[in-house]
């Protein structure tokens, strides 16, 4: 499927429904209602996946999965398993349970300096699981407001009798944020009750690093007791940052300090499940009372034994290469960008920020996401053109950005080239000019009814 043919797939999933189906029943009609309602902001979702378009939008940043390198080694892992079932036909508390997975567990969290690790079909069941799971009533849960869908559902429904947020990756904020919990709550002061900090490594929508140490300063400061508990998501860093991509917890020499990591196997690691790094006591609460392993059938074999291959990779530095090839593409990427005379142009007239990029040249790594800030919907435009010039990044609305906000988030892979990044930066500044050229006020949807006249 061409950029094109997936551009109009994508237009003509906003048609209105409802009017087309006044004769279903009313169990059909409501929902056509609820999805109309997406549909008239033409923020109706439609997958699908251009295939020849140059890829700046997928979470395969070490580009081991569409490279086909995850495959060979996948095939070998399952070559040398022949004994092993395909399912595991329970869940990890009846039969579903291997020496397989446990042996897989004991390398995961060897290589990440950890006791122990659990297993999860997916990032999104373990943050639900954590946050259900570990904080006990009385306890705290204190936030990033940026942390992840799953983490804010997972808090949600956990049993905490406080959940506070504090400003994006701001230190201070939560510093406040904590002084004034120990302030009301004699439990806290004392010691009695623990405060679990949620947090990410990179995060999924800006990119943005959290600073751990200053995290950690605070709390100590705060808690001389100790009764606090970081939980830290991973995603965004495992494969990527540390040494052979051993995440931002290792970087930082912090593996002490940090109660929970979730490394998620969908991204970097270019398959799918994730691992929770952790004590004995929070892996034995996991087991016996998260719905997700014991209501659910364990990951299957081939599930596990591509996370082995992937996680044998790594740990024989045999996706070294292909890291210092991201992090060159992407400082190419700021260079160019930020060298071109449009980027000041477009940064005056306040149509066009990358955040991400400051600070490039003195910083040890780059992040693989890069958001492109526009105006509110602005997004879809410059991602229209990115779509046209047959590069793959999709816009971000709210709920998954600020409100009045808009994004289109670029991700890079090692396998993306040095033209295909010029490309990139050149579609930008194209779009820019145009751009530009629009009179404010005037509804900036050029390139989008250009594209529609088209169909
Ligand atoms: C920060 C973060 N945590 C967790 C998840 C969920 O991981 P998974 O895709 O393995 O369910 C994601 C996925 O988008 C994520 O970005």
């Amino acid at each position: 499927m061409s950029a094109l043919e997936v551009y109009k797939a994508i237009v003509e999933a906003q048609t209105l429904q409802l009017p087309l189906k006044q004769d279903a029943p009313i169990f059909t009609r409501n929902l056509e209602q609820r999805l109309d309602g997406r549909r008239k902001s033409e923020r109706l979702y439609a997958p699908k996946r251009p295939r020849e378009v140059v890829d700046f939008s997928s979470n395969d940043f070490l580009s081991i999965s569409s490279s086909g390198l995850l495959r060979s080694a996948f095939l070998e892992e399952m070559a040398q398993h022949p004994e092993m079932d395909i399912g595991t036909a329970a869940s990890r508390l009846l039969d579903g349970n291997s020496e397989y997975v446990e042996n897989l567990e004991r390398e995961i969290a060897s290589f990440h300096g950890a006791e122990t690790a659990l297993m999860f079909g997916s990032g999104y069941e373990a943050n639900i699981s954590i946050y259900e799971v570990i904080p006990l009533p009385g306890d705290m849960i204190v936030y990033d407001e940026l942390v992840h869908a799953s983490i804010h559902n997972g808090i949600r429904n956990s049993r905490a009798s406080i959940k506070k947020s504090f400003s994006h990756n701001n230190p201070t904020s939560l510093a406040a944020t904590l002084s004034d919990l120990r302030e009301n709550n004699e439990a806290v002061r004392l010691g009695m009750q623990t405060i679990i900090i949620a947090v990410e490594s990179v995060y999924s929508m800006d990119g943005t690093v959290a600073p751990l140490v200053e995290f950690v300063t605070v709390l100590e400061d705060l808690f001389p007791l100790k009764n606090w508990e970081i939980v830290i998501d991973e995603a965004h860093s495992t494969g990527l940052v540390g040494k052979n991509g051993r995440g931002l917890v290792c970087a930082l020499g912090l593996e002490d300090k940090i109660a929970i990591r979730l490394h998620t196997c969908g991204k970097g690691l270019g398959c799918t499940g994730a691992a929770v790094l952790c004590n004995a006591t929070v892996r034995n609460t996991l087991l016996n009372y998260a719905h997700c392993i014991i209501y659910s059938t364990s990951p299957t074999f081939p599930t596990l034994a591509a996370i082995r291959a992937a996680y044998k990779m790594l740990m024989n530095g045999d996706l070294a290469e292909r890291q210092q090839r991201l992090q060159k593409l992407i400082r190419h990427f700021y260079t160019r960008m930020y060298q071109h005379q449009a980027w000041s142009k477009a940064k005056s007239a306040e149509i066009l920020d990358i955040p991400s990029g400051k600070d490039y040249e003195s910083q040890p790594f780059v992040t693989q996401i890069v958001p492109l800030w526009t105006r509110n919907l602005d997004n879809h435009w410059l991602a229209s053109n990115l779509q046209y010039a047959n590069y793959r990044a999709w816009p971000v609305d709210y709920p998954v950005v600020p409100r009045d906000q808009g994004r289109v988030r670029l991700m890079f892979h090692a396998d993306n080239t040095i033209e295909q990044v010029d490309g990139v930066v050149e579609t930008i500044v194209k779009w820019i000019n145009e751009r530009l050229n629009v009179v404010e006020g005037q509804r900036p949807r050029k390139r989008d009814l250009q594209l529609r006249e088209k169909f």
